[in-house]
């Protein structure tokens, strides 16, 4: 089979390649096309312009299968998710300090979803290994000179990449979607370790969820890890890390693919 750095992808249909390149933009696009108007400020003729260039670029950056299927436009997962819906009211209840990073946010379109609902921008940040995609973030939705959200590039499973070390202790919720499943469980290990030391150590709410999925194939359980294996991460990650986490996970799988969302929350 192939190595999710093969085949990874941001969604299912992305895994099967089967989306085209048209500018037939997929209904799911709809909120990202709501931020791009009324968010960002360009013009509804413009808009399918601006995507058909940063999905060029993007794509030459690194090709996954999500650009090709514009998925990387999709926030509906998103919104659906009860834990997102908590997450908007916790940063937004008024004296709110608590912070939020999209952990592998792509071109950050979560960031500017929260951004976009009052959200203030110092209490956003969204990082990626690919610096190259923040900067099309910044290019799609033409926010440079007056975001005040932080994006900053760096590997989350590289403990000793120094540039991540800013988040180190200051956030208190973890957004992680299509992101564990590019790894196996040792990957996965090292990512959870990284991101409970950015989380802030006193934070009674500290929280982490997100998606993974892949394709029903021999092979693919060991990057959409079941609630089971789920769990014994994180128990493994609390021992390693000198903290404990209570873990859910609702499984939304078909015939041919493997669908989880999860959450993870600290016990104090
Ligand atoms: C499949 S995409 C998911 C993007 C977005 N979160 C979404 O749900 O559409 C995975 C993202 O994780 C980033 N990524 C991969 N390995 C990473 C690492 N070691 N550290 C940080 N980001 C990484 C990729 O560059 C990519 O943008």
């Amino acid at each position: 089979m192939d190595s999710p750095e093969e085949a990874m992808d941001c969604g299912a249909d992305a895994i099967q390649g089967a989306a085209s390149s048209s500018i037939d933009l997929p209904p799911e696009t709809a909120p990202a096309l709501r931020i791009l108007e009324q968010y960002s400020g360009v013009a509804p003729e413009h808009i399918p312009e601006r995507i058909k260039k940063i999905q060029a670029k993007a794509l030459a950056t690194f090709p996954y299968g999500c650009f090709k299927s514009y998925w990387f436009l999709n926030l509906v997962p998103t919104l659906e998710d009860p834990r997102y819906q908590a997450t908007l009211a916790r940063l937004r209840v008024p004296g709110s300090t608590e912070t939020f990073l999209d952990a592998g946010c792509c071109l950050g379109p979560v960031v500017r979803l929260l951004a976009s609902e009052g959200v203030p921008g110092e209490r956003l940040y969204g990082t990626d290994l690919q610096a190259g995609f923040l900067d099309l973030g910044y290019e799609l939705f033409g926010d440079r000179g007056w975001s005040r959200a932080t994006y900053l590039a760096g590997d989350i499973l590289d403990e000793s990449d120094v540039r991540l070390d800013a988040f180190r202790g200051k956030i208190d919720i973890i957004y992680a979607s299509a992101f564990f499943h590019l790894f196996e469980r040792e990957g996965q290990l090292k990512a959870a370790k990284r991101m409970v030391g950015f989380l802030r150590p006193e934070s009674p709410r500290a929280m982490i969820f997100g998606q993974n999925q892949g394709p029903k194939i021999e092979g693919w359980e060991k990057y959409v890890l079941d609630p089971g294996r789920w769990a014994n991460l994180w128990e493994e990650v609390g021992q390693a890390t000198g903290s404990k986490w209570r873990t859910e996970m609702e499984v939304e799988s078909t015939d041919e693919w493997n669908n989880v969302r999860f959450g993870v929350y600290r016990v104090l």
